[in-house]
């Protein structure tokens, strides 16, 4: 069984991987590091990816845009059934705040 957890690397996503693969889930995680790019390298959470990466083994990480149809396509064809919820917590920001 395959959990789908968008904004993974974020606060409440890396808690919710977590609880996932404790329930013995396969878990994708698509985070693109959004908050980097919105709020500069000091909000960036990939620090968290590395920390999923390092110490959750059922875990994968897929660093695409969630708003990336063809991205998306392309998980759920590979992973098609087994996937058996999706939980989705990435916060979409849109563009460099303070730039725009
Ligand atoms: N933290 C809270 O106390 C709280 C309370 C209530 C509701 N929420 C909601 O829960 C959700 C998650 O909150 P959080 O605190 O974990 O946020 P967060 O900012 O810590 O994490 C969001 C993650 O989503 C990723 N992301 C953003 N846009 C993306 C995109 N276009 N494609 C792929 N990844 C993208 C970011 O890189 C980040 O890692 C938000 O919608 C938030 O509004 C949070």
């Amino acid at each position: 069984m395959v959990a789908l957890v968008t904004g993974s690397a974020g606060l409440i996503g890396a808690e919710a991987v977590r609880l996932f693969a404790a329930k013995g889930m396969d878990v994708i995680g698509v985070d693109n590091d959004m908050r980097a790019y919105s709020f500069g390298p000091d909000a960036s959470t990939s620090w968290s990816r590395g920390q999923l990466e390092k110490q959750v083994r059922s875990y994968h990480h897929e660093h695409i845009d969630i708003r990336d149809l063809e991205g998306l396509k392309s998980i759920f064809q590979r992973y098609g059934q087994s996937i058996k919820s999706v939980l989705q917590l990435s916060l979409l920001m849109i563009g460099r705040l303070g730039t725009h």
